[in-house]
């Protein structure tokens, strides 16, 4: 039943992040993230290792969420879950425990397709910024996905084109791995890129057609590019970390930014709305900056935790569905693979 206020309790635990959040209506109460810090001394995310943790974390987690927004379980009307894509054993913490507490408080059950999230979690209520209006191009760049959709409707998306391999945020990582960096190595690119030349090292760009994307074979040319320079000089990369930074983000900037300009070429749409964890580089926002002056492109990118992995943009579809009386059977079981669009 719709009321003046309805609260949803949004989880999300496709990848590497529990969450759990609250809104009551588009507004959200809590948004409670546990990172997993297990994944970061194998320098990347382990299947079995992320499912573990959310099996861990998924009851205080959603506790605190509660307690953050000092909402009763009793006071629900609907609880959202991420029902994919992303990895199964972690998407079946989430799902099997968003059934088992809908159905014990027997309120409605809403599925929630995480790239849609993405995308609508420009809707979020924020007295900060404007949400985007339709129609609109939104590109999801995280270290899990590389896409460009056009949205027509909340719920009319059209995917125009994704990698073929690696994410972006892959791109970054694997890139600042080579260099010896930290996973998650992007932030840190970042970093050294915004003291360095972006034009003192070339490195090549994919020819893919059209509107995917393919970052496979940066790496690999960045690899070769580094074994040749360290076999002359062993410390070639301490002594110039911040311009190979500078130099791979440009590259990797470049490939977004053109696939973006034909994407507007294409289909006539100026409104660009991004989103993903690689949203957060600064690199990217100048150029969306320039953008809107030398093209007149408005850009949208929601606030950062609303960016990365997070139960509050689970929430915002969970809200828009429940308005529409989209609610999803105890049958409903998690999908890895599981494209904009389809059932
Ligand atoms: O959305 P997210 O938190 O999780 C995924 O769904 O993957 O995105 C994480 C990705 C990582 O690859 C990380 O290196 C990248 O976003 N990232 C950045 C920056 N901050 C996070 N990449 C480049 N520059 C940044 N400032
Ligand atoms: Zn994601």
């Amino acid at each position: 039943m719709v009321n003046s206020k309805n609260y949803i309790l949004a989880i999300e635990s496709s990848c590497d992040d529990t969450s759990a959040a609250i809104l009551c209506n588009t507004k959200v109460l809590s948004n409670v993230v546990a990172t997993q810090e297990i994944h970061k001394q194998y320098g990347g995310v382990v299947p079995e290792l992320a499912s573990r943790a959310h099996q861990q974390n998924i009851v205080p987690v959603v506790h605190q969420a509660l307690a953050k927004a000092n909402i009763d379980k009793k006071q629900l009307s609907a609880i959202a879950f991420t029902r994919g894509p992303g990895l199964m054993g972690s998407l079946l913490v989430g799902t099997s425990f968003a059934k088992s507490l809908a159905l014990g408080l027997n309120i409605p059950l809403i599925e929630v397709n995480h790239m849609e999230a993405h995308i609508l979690a420009h809707f979020i209520e924020d007295e900060t910024r404007t949400p985007p209006t339709f129609p609109f191009l939104a590109m999801t760049i995280s270290g899990g996905h590389t896409q460009i959709v056009k949205v027509t409707d909340y719920f009319t998306m059209e995917v125009l084109g994704e990698t073929l391999d690696d994410a972006v945020g892959e791109a970054f990582d694997k890139s600042a791995k080579l260099m010896g960096l930290p996973y998650p190595g992007g932030p840190l690119v970042d970093k050294h890129a915004r003291q360095g030349n972006s034009l003192a090292y070339d490195f090549p760009k994919p020819k893919v057609d059209g509107l995917n994307f393919s970052f496979s074979g940066l790496k690999t040319s960045i690899l070769y590019f580094l074994q040749r320079e360290t076999q002359k000089n062993p410390d070639f990369v301490s002594e110039n970390i911040d311009d190979i930074c500078a130099s791979v983000q440009y590259t990797i900037l470049e490939i977004l930014m053109e696939k973006l300009q034909l994407a507007v070429e294409q289909t006539g749409i100026k409104q660009i709305a991004i989103g993903g964890g690689v949203a957060a580089n600064s690199g990217i926002r100048t150029r969306l900056k320039e953008a809107e002056k030398s093209l007149g492109w408005t850009t949208y990118i929601p606030k950062f935790e609303y960016c990365t992995d997070n139960a509050a943009m689970i929430g915002i579809v969970g809200y828009l569905k429940f308005m529409e009386g989209d609610f999803t059977d105890q049958s409903v079981a998690a999908k890895a693979r599981y494209a904009i669009g389809s059932k």
